[in-house]
């Protein structure tokens, strides 16, 4: 797949793909995307989808494990970074992916469900993509998260240089259009039509790893 047409409103990540894709190597990304993983190797065997890829943390993590994975994301710099990685990728919002019913096994969204103005229009096209079974995987934030408390965590971990910059700008007024509790994610993942709902948390217990299986 080649990158598509910026979205209106190509966004602030278009000015991050270098940051992100050194960022997969940080501590906190990486306690966050281990969690994450626990729960997605456990999917169903098929082909995966992680929407808001990024430069590519979780495709990285597909291909090690050996499994077909595709990416999507708004910043077109980010698909063009991805695809340099040797991913398959497309520019694409995640409320209109450009995929059929029922394609997916797996779909994960790494830190991009808080940056979305309709979670509920993300969510129902993320079950949509999904086969009947198949396994969210979701690293959001959570409500407790603010530039004071990432601010202190950071100085807690001794976290410098790209650490301290990823947990103090994710944190920054603006960034997210939400942030959750556990239950209210857990909510918005049954609305959309997911069951066997699970939410753990990292960092503290400030970012939230929601995982659920498609009805
Ligand atoms: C915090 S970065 C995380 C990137 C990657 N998942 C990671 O963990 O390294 C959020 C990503 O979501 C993308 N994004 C933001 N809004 C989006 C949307 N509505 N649809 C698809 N991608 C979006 C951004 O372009 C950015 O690449």
């Amino acid at each position: 797949m080649t990158a598509g047409s910026p979205s209106p409103g190509a966004n602030i990540f278009e000015g991050m793909v270098d940051f992100f894709d050194e960022a997969r190597e940080a501590p906190p990304h990486r306690e966050l995307s281990d969690l994450a993983w626990k729960s997605v190797a456990t999917a169903p065997e098929g082909p995966l989808l992680d929407v808001g890829c990024g430069a590519g943390v979780f495709l990285d993590k597909a291909r090690a494990a050996g499994r077909r994975a595709v990416g999507t994301d708004l910043a077109v710099g980010m698909v063009r970074r991805a695809q340099r990685h040797g991913h398959a990728a497309a520019a694409s919002d995640v409320t209109a992916l450009p995929f059929p019913d029922a394609t997916f096994s797996a779909v994960t969204a790494m830190l991009v469900l808080h940056l979305v103005p309709d979670a509920r229009a993300a969510l129902a096209e993320l079950a949509r993509v999904l086969l009947p079974g198949g396994r969210l995987v979701v690293v959001t934030q959570g409500v407790t998260w603010d530039e004071p408390v990432a601010r202190a965590l950071s100085a807690n971990r001794g976290y410098s240089g790209i650490s301290h910059e990823f947990v103090v700008g994710s944190a920054r007024s603006g960034v997210a259009h939400r942030r959750w509790t556990s239950e209210g994610l857990a909510t918005s993942f049954e609305e959309a039509g997911f069951t066997a709902v699970r939410i753990t948390a990292g960092l503290d217990g400030h970012m939230l790893v929601g995982a659920a299986n498609r009805r």
